[in-house]
C-alpha cells in the first residue's frame, strides 16, 4: 500500500477529509511548521504520528526545508501532500520529490495564485472561482494541473461566504485525486503533463450569472 505524508499549517480540514476518505494508501504522518494548530490534534485523534517542524526556529528557508525533507524522508512516503501547508518551498525541496509533491490551492490557477484568493476574485468581480489540485513544481501555484472544481461568485458573497463555497469543493477533490495517484490512475509524465487514465469527460457547462 502507498504511504503519504501530509503537511498542515493550520486547522486541517483538508487532511481531515483525506483521513475520513478511507482512501487506498497510508497517511504515515502529519507536520505542521505551527505548533499548537487544530489540525495536529485532529491527527493525533486519528492515531497518526505528527511533528511540528517551526519555520520560526530556523534561519532561513534552507534549513526549514532541509530539516522538513528529513522528517518526511524518515517516513519514505510515496506521495507528500501540502494540505493548507501555507510555506514558499524552495527549489531543492520541490526537486526533491518529482511528480510526489500535491498542493491544494483556492482558486482556479493560474488565477489568483498566492494569498487571499477569494477576496480577490470578488474585488475583481469574476463570476467564476473555484480551486485546484496540482503538482507541486518551482514556480509558486503553477504546477501541472491534475484537477479543478469551478463555483458561482455570488452578488453577495462575502470573503467568507465564497471562501466556504470554494472549501466544500475543496473536500471533494482532494480525496479523488489521492484516490487516483494511489491506485496509478494519475501520473507526472516526464513531459511535466499529466496523465489520467481514469479521466471522465464532464457534461455541463457552468454559466455565471445563470442564463434566463
Ligand atoms: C484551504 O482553502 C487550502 O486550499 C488553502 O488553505 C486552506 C486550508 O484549509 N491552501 P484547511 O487547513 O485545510 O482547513
Amino acid at each position: 500500500m502507498k504511504k503519504i505524508v501530509i503537511l498542515i499549517s493550520g486547522r486541517g480540514s483538508n487532511m481531515e477529509v483525506l483521513l475520513n476518505a478511507k482512501l487506498n494508501c497510508r497517511v504515515a504522518a502529519v507536520i505542521s511548521n505551527r505548533p499548537n494548530v487544530g489540525g495536529l490534534a485532529v491527527a493525533q485523534s486519528h492515531c497518526i504520528p505528527t511533528h511540528v517542524v517551526e519555520h520560526r526556529s530556523h534561519p532561513d528557508r534552507e534549513s526549514f526545508d532541509a530539516e522538513l525533507a528529513k522528517v518526511i524522508d524518515s517516513y519514505q512516503p510515496d506521495f507528500v501532500v501540502l494540505a493548507g501547508f501555507m510555506r514558499i518551498l524552495t527549489d531543492s525541496f520541490v526537486n526533491h520529490y518529482p511528480g510526489r509533491l500535491i498542493n491544494i490551492h483556492p482558486s482556479l490557477l493560474p488565477s489568483f495564485t498566492g494569498l487571499h484568493t477569494h477576496a480577490r476574485a470578488i474585488k475583481e468581480g469574476v463570476k467564476i472561482h473555484g480551486c485546484t489540485v496540482h503538482f507541486v513544481t518551482p514556480a509558486l501555484d503553477h504546477g501541472p494541473i491534475i484537477i479543478q472544481a469551478a463555483v458561482p461568485v455570488m452578488q453577495d458573497d462575502t470573503e467568507a461566504t465564497l471562501a466556504a463555497r470554494v472549501l466544500r469543493e475543496e473536500h471533494r477533490i482532494f480525496p479523488q485525486v489521492l484516490r487516483w495517484l494511489c491506485a496509478g490512475h494519475v501520473e507526472l509524465a516526464s513531459n511535466g503533463k499529466v496523465i489520467n487514465h481514469r479521466r471522465k469527460q464532464p457534461g455541463f457547462a457552468l454559466i455565471s450569472p445563470a442564463l434566463e
